[in-house]
């Protein structure tokens, strides 16, 4: 039989063109042909059980939306760990994946292309520093962070050989290579993972005294810290925090290091997490949205005075900075400004707390978060596992973090009818327990 994408594009049986294309488009979409249950049985065999997902089977997003492979529509409230701010499968960067992916897709840095320097032209400008050094995943970034802090620390502020430091705050996470894993304090990120990187420490999280006491030693290069902590729980810390850390930092010669890997990019509310408080790191760390959920993309942003400090050949990635990776990027920044993310981030952020704020505080104790980042605290007598296996029946899809905690964070695309329709769904689900 001739394939249906051939024939489509003929005038076939009197159907047009545009009616074929849905046709397929259709087909696909019910393209599943493997159970749930299935999919997780091969997972389960052969692959590495570093993970504990909840048990759907997805086989498509569109948006706010997935599907299992039994076809059931959930709405997305995890969005891979805000990877997918634009929705999932955008249409915009899909073209740019596509477009690029017929011309050149990596050269490695061995040679130019001439799609980077567009994008550090972008990225720059945007965000308003001088340099922009390329990596893959999140972690990466942080990885680079802490590598330039460090080589600053010697060659400018005078730290001697090998004695440069590192503060990192409780409850912090930026992935889990030896290094993040080295200054994490969740003993399921470091147990028995051992020896550990030197030249970390750990201060309280939104403790500006702890910070002022550790940055005055003179062999402080850097204070690495989230805005806000996503992994920890959505943790927001007290107003002034951010300028109180910038404050420091200045005032003691120590490079401020923003994990902006989950709360950037529009996630909060605002373009960047510190903009609630108009301050600018000196090294600010971007990840998993700068890829649309399409291919991961990471950087690190400087001025010349840091990142000049590393040179040719000192550090690098083969896939940094690859023409696929900087086009998705670009498109993916320029989604969030023009489609106005942010500030729909901003705005149904409070509806959501306004709303979830009125549940019973017997089950739901605190709600917390800033734009479309956000937890509900569930009372410790509950299983948080099981809320999220309930409304997963009802159609939407969350996962606890740390035990008692749910995040919410939806695509930022979604809209006040289907947020609301959202709320009923955790409302529905929450009641159950209440007394
Ligand atoms: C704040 C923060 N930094 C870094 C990372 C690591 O990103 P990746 O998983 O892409 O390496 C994460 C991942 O969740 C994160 O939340």
């Amino acid at each position: 039989m001739e394939p249906l994408t051939r024939i489509m594009f003929r005038n076939v049986g009197g159907i047009s063109k545009g009616k074929w294309l849905n046709l397929f488009r259709q087909s696909e979409k019910n393209s599943c042909t493997i159970t749930s249950q299935e999919v997780f049985d091969r997972e389960s065999k052969y692959g590495a059980h570093n993970y504990h997902p909840l048990p759907v089977a997805l086989c498509r997003g569109e948006g706010v939306f997935m599907w299992d492979t039994e076809g059931k529509r959930y709405y997305d409230f995890l969005s891979a760990y805000s990877a997918v701010n634009q929705g999932h499968c955008h249409p915009r960067i899909y073209r740019a994946l596509v477009e690029q992916g017929k011309l050149l897709t990596l050269t490695s840095r061995a040679f130019y292309s001439d799609v980077l320097g567009e994008f550090e032209e972008h990225v720059t400008k945007l965000f308003g520093y001088e340099k922009w050094l390329p990596m893959n995943t999140g972690v990466e970034g942080g990885e680079t962070a802490c590598k330039l802090a460090r080589r600053w620390g010697y060659a400018c502020k005078g730290i001697p050989k090998n004695r440069a430091k590192i503060i990192f705050v409780e409850g912090n996470f930026w992935g889990r290579t030896m290094s993040a894993v080295s200054s994490s304090t969740d003993p399921t990120s470091y147990e028995n993972f051992g020896p550990f990187m030197p030249g970390f420490e750990l201060i309280p999280y939104d403790d500006l005294e702890a910070l002022r006491r550790a940055v005055t030693d003179p062999d402080v290069c850097a204070f690495m810290v989230e805005p806000i902590q996503g992994e920890a729980g959505v943790v927001v810390p007290k107003d002034g925090y951010l300028k109180g850390v910038r404050e420091l930092c200045t005032k003691n010669n120590v490079l401020w290091i923003a994990d902006e890997v989950q709360t950037g990019l529009a996630r909060t509310g605002k373009r960047l997490a510190v903009d609630h408080e108009n301050v600018k790191p000196d090294i600010l760390i971007l990840g998993k949205a700068l890829s649309g959920g399409f291919y991961p993309v990471s950087g690190i942003l400087a001025n010349d005075n840091i990142m000049l400090t590393i040179k040719p050949g000192e550090h690098g990635s083969t896939y940094g900075g690859n023409p696929l990776g900087c086009k998705i990027a670009m498109e993916a920044l320029r989604v969030l400004e023009e489609e106005k993310l942010a500030e729909n981030a901003e705005k149904l952020g409070r509806i959501l707390r306004a709303e979830l704020g009125k549940l019973p505080k017997d089950v739901v104790t605190l709600v917390r978060g800033k734009g479309l980042l956000n937890a509900i605290v569930i009372n410790e007598k509950f299983d948080a596992m099981e809320i999220c296996l309930k409304m997963k029946d009802a159609s939407l899809l969350a996962k606890p973090t740390h035990g008692h905690i749910i995040r919410l964070a939806p695509p930022l695309v979604i809209t006040e009818p289907q947020i609301r329709e959202c709320v009923d769904i955790i409302s529905k689900t929450i009641l159950e327990y209440a007394k």
